[in-house]
């Protein structure tokens, strides 16, 4: 329509005077689609029909982005922010609904700076966690960061979600060691811990991304590591008994030496048991041979390696380079569809028999088991928005698969299905989720007289959030009352009645 036309030139306009040209990409430029598609993971959200931006802003300092949000506002042009580009339900990038928005991109926002003596780190969102990963072993092997484990996820999304890896039981999540930030809030204000103030610097750390601003860089506590690490990796089939070993894996995971990590996946009728030890195999056999000697653990399944070589060995395979996990490059030729699950209760054996049958089906996907307990378990439900501490024996994502010669609705609908099947096995009311692993089908809002519902938020917020939700919408009616920054899944204003 015409009023949305003028808005939408009155926007590139102001962007014009504010943004050096080469730093904006209209529909009708010759880079958009690539600069579009560069960093989406998932070739379901870059069809005709997606529903994509007016222009692509790839700021290069922070007045770029404040230009945008206040050209936003001025225009009535809403913004998706985007750093990696591995929202499982694409919404950095696209809208679910017809909408007239822009995407400011981070990615060549990206740098790092290494104090190796304070063991911190200042790092930009748009930073892959593989470059930050690198930047830190450069300054020192000693020192690491507990975040996920593909190495191309961006620090801004990631980070605003929890942040999840193989230091966990050990450090906790990636949320958990910030200790400062700086935010592009609704008012186009540059803000970092003292000024954003405690509610919003504790939303920003777990409240996911896209509802309380544009977070620009992380400070972040680094972390010790050992000069060697040991990897190992067991399969075991159905019939070297994986269902024995998966029933008792439950309680024995969460349990272990916080210097162990063992997480198993499943896929068809084998269960993957992958591991990181912060200390040597010799070390590791005795642990293993009194705390779970069903996995049979023996010398030649050790790796023994440093922290940064573990990180290309055990999301790459053992072939990959340190220097591989900088590469951004995304292949984009696998469509998927994903979901989670905790569990807080072990889920019986007879279970993971009928488990199993669903896995053996054609269109099964895989299931994919992070134990928590340790550091993870040590900090009250209520110290950042991620609740899920105390009591979670471990998490499920559950995943599958396609490609584009299938339309993927039996591979969408087995997961949809399963996940039913589940509901009796993983935590209730609310039945959680990781909103890193954001599933639109949880719930999605609605927006009322221009504002997020907080009513329809918390069919899904609970699930992410449980008793968190709240604040963190308190939070949002703090630093965002008018609702500027919001998807489908983005935190509703809660506004103090004065
Ligand atoms: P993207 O740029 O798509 O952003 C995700 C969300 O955050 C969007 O809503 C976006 O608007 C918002 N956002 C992004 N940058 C922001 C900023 N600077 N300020 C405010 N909001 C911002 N998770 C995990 O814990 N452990 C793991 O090991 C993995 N592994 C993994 C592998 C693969 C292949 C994928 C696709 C995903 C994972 N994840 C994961 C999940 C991952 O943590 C999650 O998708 C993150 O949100 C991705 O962050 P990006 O910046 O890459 O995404």
């Amino acid at each position: 329509c015409n009023a949305s036309l003028a808005s939408s030139n009155g926007f590139l306009q102001c962007l014009s005077a504010a943004i050096p040209e080469q730093l904006l990409y209209t529909q009708s430029s010759p880079s958009f689609s690539s600069v579009l598609v560069s960093s989406i993971q998932n070739p379901k959200f870059f069809t005709p029909s997606t529903v994509r931006p007016l222009v692509i802003i790839t700021p290069t300092n922070a007045s770029h982005v404040q230009a945008t949000v206040v050209c936003g506002r001025q225009n009535d042009v809403r913004i998706r922010v985007r750093s990696g580009g591995h929202d499982y339900e694409g919404l950095s990038y696209r809208s679910k609904r017809p909408e007239v928005f822009a995407v400011v991109d981070l990615a060549t926002l990206r740098s790092v700076s290494v104090d190796q003596k304070a063991a911190t780190a200042w790092v930009d969102s748009g930073t892959t966690i593989g470059e930050l990963y690198y930047a830190i072993s450069k300054a020192s092997i000693l020192l690491a960061f507990p975040a996920g484990l593909c190495p191309t996820t961006g620090v801004g999304g990631h980070f605003s979600g929890g942040g999840l890896g193989m230091l966990l039981r050990k450090y906790g999540a990636a949320i958990d060691n910030v200790l400062d930030a700086t935010l592009v809030d609704a008012k186009g204000r540059l803000l970092d811990k003292q000024t954003m103030g405690t509610d919003v610097f504790w939303a920003i750390r777990g409240g996911a991304g896209q509802s309380f601003g544009i977070v620009l860089s992380w400070k972040v506590k680094l972390v010790p590591v050992p000069p060697r690490v040991t990897m190992f990796s067991i399969p075991k089939s159905v019939n070297e008994g994986a269902i024995n070993i998966l029933t008792k894996w439950q309680e024995v995971a969460p349990a272990l030496p916080e210097d162990l990590f063992i997480m198993a996946i499943i896929k068809k009728q084998v269960a993957k048991f992958q591991s990181m030890y912060l200390g040597t195999c010799d070390a590791l056999l005795l642990l293993m041979g009194t705390r779970f000697p069903e996995l049979g653990l023996n010398k030649t399944h050790c790796k023994e390696m440093t922290w940064i070589q573990s990180v290309p060995y055990i999301y790459l395979g053992n072939t990959a380079t340190v220097e591989d996990i900088l590469n951004r490059t995304t292949s984009m030729n696998s469509f998927s569809k994903a979901t989670s699950d905790y569990v807080r209760q072990a889920i019986p054996k007879d279970t993971w028999v009928q488990i199993f049958t669903w896995l053996a089906k054609p269109e099964a996907g895989i299931m994919i088991m992070d134990p928590y307990g340790g550091k993870m378990s040590s900090y009250p439900e209520s110290a950042t928005p991620f609740p899920h501490r105390g009591g979670v024996l471990y998490n499920i994502q559950y995943m599958n698969f396609w490609s584009a010669a299938t339309d993927g609705s039996a591979r969408t609908k087995w997961l949809k299905d399963f996940y039913t099947f589940m509901a009796p096995y993983v935590s209730q009311n609310p039945r959680e989720a990781y909103v890193n692993y954001r599933d639109l089908d949880l719930g999605e809002n609605v927006v009322v007289g221009n504002v997020t519902s907080y009513q329809a938020g918390q069919v899904w917020g609970q699930k992410y959030y449980r008793g968190n939700f709240q604040r963190l919408a308190m939070a949002k009616g703090e630093v965002d009352p008018d609702d500027y920054f919001r998807n489908e899944q983005s935190i509703p204003p809660l506004v103090a009645s004065k």
